[in-house]
Order: structure tokens, then sequence, then C-alpha cells
């Protein structure tokens, strides 16, 4: 009977642990087509592997004996205090795995206090997402569109909803090749078509979402674009969100327009870091668009101790891409950024679990970034620096030949 005890404990197991939790119970969640629109990258998904290595390439070296009683993970970002430097990249189109969409996103933001940022291609309007979560730390991210009355109006209207920095994306002259997205059919809003309907069926939470729930578009460009066209996601992008003939002048204009953080998104050369400190911008966001966009480019993590040493602490750091654990936050500072941010695990949070799950992967991402400097050494999030790692193989390198 003792033994009997000890096999069934009634103790219930928490249901994510791990970012591949997320991913596997959001697989399950919603149809393949939605969950490839999410996992996939561009082409061969080169980058997509090369992002997960470049920071598996970086190895700790631990300073045993420190007094790590009292752990510290609040960080300044832009003038911003946050609990933790650990932030919400932007991610278009979140109602596609969730009905709550982006509201549960910035609400599970609010709530571990730290910076949710809004992508222009989010579902719901940005105003509709700052009403719902009134104390959220809230940025704008920006494509620079071919039409500049529509930009304005964007800029303006997320000064009025209280977002607090402009991230503008450059890796954006054309619309990346999602290989998945075009195998499954992938349009907006999705379609269920021969083809798939096995596949929605089984996935009745999503299935009487999409059938009774509003139609899933762009909420921001209600009323500019015609958004409930049946056209792939990728043409209606190109077509209406990408103006190609962009050149670094634009970023002059922009800078113009607004006055508080601005923050160009999608560097990977030390060319493109020192034109946006030329221009005035006031962080440098190193990323690959999640290898979404140009692929066999470098891993984030690779391309920033070039960036950074050019940069010389004129201006902000920020990296996305790959950024899984608590030890990649802590990597990605000891290679010189200020914070991390990612997009795929909110976003198979949400198709997890909701705001409750959202705010799951938050609370396991501090606890894993706390528990990395312990065991580091290093109390202080602030205080982890370069001796904090050795690369393995200096990755860093491969792209600089
Ligand atoms: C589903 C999805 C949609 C995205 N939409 C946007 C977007 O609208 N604007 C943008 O600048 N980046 C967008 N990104 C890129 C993210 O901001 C971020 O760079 C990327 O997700 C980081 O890689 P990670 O997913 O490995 O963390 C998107 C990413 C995903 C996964």
């Amino acid at each position: 009977m003792g033994n009997l005890r000890m096999l069934f404990s009634s103790t219930k197991l928490p249901k994510f642990n791990t970012y591949a939790d997320f991913r596997r119970i959001a697989r399950r969640r919603v149809p393949s087509m939605v969950f490839d629109f999410v996992d996939g990258g561009a082409d061969g998904e080169l980058t997509l592997a090369a992002n997960r290595r470049a920071f598996e390439q970086v190895v700790f070296e631990p300073r045993w004996m420190s007094d790590v009683s009292k752990i510290d993970l609040t960080t300044t970002v832009l003038g911003e205090k946050i609990s933790m430097p650990y932030l919400l990249a932007p991610a278009g189109l979140a109602s596609v795995v969730h009905k709550d969409g982006e509201l549960a996103v910035a609400r599970a933001a609010a709530k571990a206090n730290t910076i949710f940022c809004i992508s222009t291609g989010s579902t719901y309007s940005l105003e509709e997402i700052a009403a719902a979560a009134p104390t959220a730390k809230l940025w704008f991210q920006l494509y620079l569109w071919k039409s500049e009355e529509v930009v304005t109006s964007l800029i303006q209207r997320a000064k009025e909803a209280g977002c607090r920095a402009l991230v503008l994306t450059i890796d954006v002259p054309a619309v990346g090749k999602r290989e998945r997205d075009l195998t499954n059919g992938m349009s907006l809003p999705p379609r269920i078509r021969p083809s798939n309907i096995l596949d929605a069926i089984w996935r009745v939470r999503w299935l009487s979402h999409f059938i009774t729930g509003s139609e899933i578009t762009f909420g921001n460009l209600r009323g500019i674009a015609a958004g409930d066209d049946a056209s792939t996601v990728g043409e209606y992008t190109s077509r209406e969100l990408v103006d190609p003939s962009v050149t670094w002048e634009r970023l002059d204009w922009l800078r113009r327009q607004w006055d508080g953080p601005l923050v160009v998104k999608g560097v990977l050369s030390v060319h493109d870091a020192l034109e946006c400190v030329r221009r005035g911008a006031d962080a440098v966001y190193v990323s690959n668009h999640g290898g979404r966009q140009l692929d066999s480019v470098l891993g984030a993590a690779s391309a920033l101790p070039a960036i950074v040493e050019a940069v010389n602490g004129r201006v902000e750091i920020l990296v996305d891409g790959g950024v899984r654990r608590g030890e990649d936050v802590v990597k990605a500072r000891a290679l010189g950024a200020t914070a991390a941010l990612s997009g795929r695990p909110w976003f198979f949070a949400l198709a997890a679990d909701g705001q409750i799950g959202v705010e799951r992967m938050l609370e396991i991402m501090r606890a894993d970034i706390g528990r990395t400097l312990s065991l580091l050494g290093v109390p202080r999030f602030s205080d982890v620096d370069r001796s904090a790692i050795r690369p393995v193989s200096e990755p860093i390198q491969d792209g600089q030949k």
C-alpha cells in the first residue's frame, strides 16, 4: 500500500517547463498551416538553425564562491526600468493562434513588468491593445510603407496610445520566401480547404473561434487597406506594407517625425549599425527576423560582437533570434546587448494557453535568467560582461571573411 502511494502521486506536474513544451502543445492546438506559419523560416531555414547554433556555441566561465544570495534582474532599456532583461518582440497576426491575440500578450507583459512591442501587423489595433492593458509598457514596430501619409498617421496613433518607443524594421524590402506557407497555402485570413479540413477539424477550440470569432486581419490597417483579401500573407504584405525603394535618408525623415526613443530592427552589419548611430537612432536591434527574411545570414548572436565593438557604447544594443532560455539572455548580455527579445516563445505560449501561457513563459524565463546568474557567480544582470563567456569556436569570424 505504501509503495502504491509512492507510485501514484496526486501532485500535478506543471504543464509547461520549457520552450519545447509550449511548442509541442501549440502544435496540438492549431492546424499545421498555422503552426508552420509561426515555426517556419525562409528558404532552406539555414538561418533559423544558425540562430540556435550561435547561442549554443557560446559557453560560460563561472566564478564560484561569489555571494549570489541576492539576484537582481532589473534592467533599464532606453530609460525604462523593467523587472527583467527579456522583452517580447513584435510579431504580427497573433489572433491566428488564439482569440485574445495581442491583448493577452500585452496583459501578460504588464503583469511581468516588461515591454511588449506591438507589430504593425497586429490583429488588434494598437489602440485596442493599449486599452486592454493600461499599465503595459508598449513599443510600436513600424514598416516604412509606400504612403508617407499612412506612416505619419501610424506614428501619431502610436504616440497618442502611449507607445514609448518606435521600432523601425528595415529587413523587409521584400518578403522572404516562406516555403512552408507556400506548400500549406497559408493565406490571410487562413482558409480551410479540402486539403486541410481533416487537420483543422480536430482543433476544436481553434476552429470554433475561427468560425465564430472576428475576422483575422491587420487591426491597424482597418480602413486603410483591404485586409480581407484572400491573397497570401506574403503577397499582401509585399503589396501594402513594403516600400522596396527605401534608403537611409528615410531614417532621417523618421527621426524628425518621432521625438521619443527610436530603435532600428534588423541590423546585421557594422555598416548598417553605424548608419543608425549617425542618423540619430537610440538603439540598434540586431536581428535576422527569426530567419524569416534573407536566409544564409549569420545567427543573430554571432553578429553581435562586431557590431557592439563598432558602436562602442554610443547607443543601446538589442538582439533577438533563437533566444529560448534564460541562459541565452545572459549570453546576449555577455556579448554586449542591453537586453534580449524573442518572438516564437510568446507566440507558442499564447497558442498553448492564452494569457496564462504567456505569463507562465515569462515566469520560466525570469527564473531561468536568475538561476543562470546564480550559477555564473554574477548576482546583478547589469554586471554581466565579456568575462562571463568563452566562445567555443569563434563563430563571430564566419561572417567577417
Ligand atoms: C509569426 C511571426 C510574425 C512576425 N512578425 C513580425 C512583424 O510584424 N514585424 C517585425 O519586425 N518582426 C516580426 N517577426 C520577427 C520577430 O520580431 C523576431 O525578430 C523573431 O521572431 C525573433 O526570432 P525568434 O522567433 O527565434 O525569437 C515575426 C516573427 C514571427 C515568428
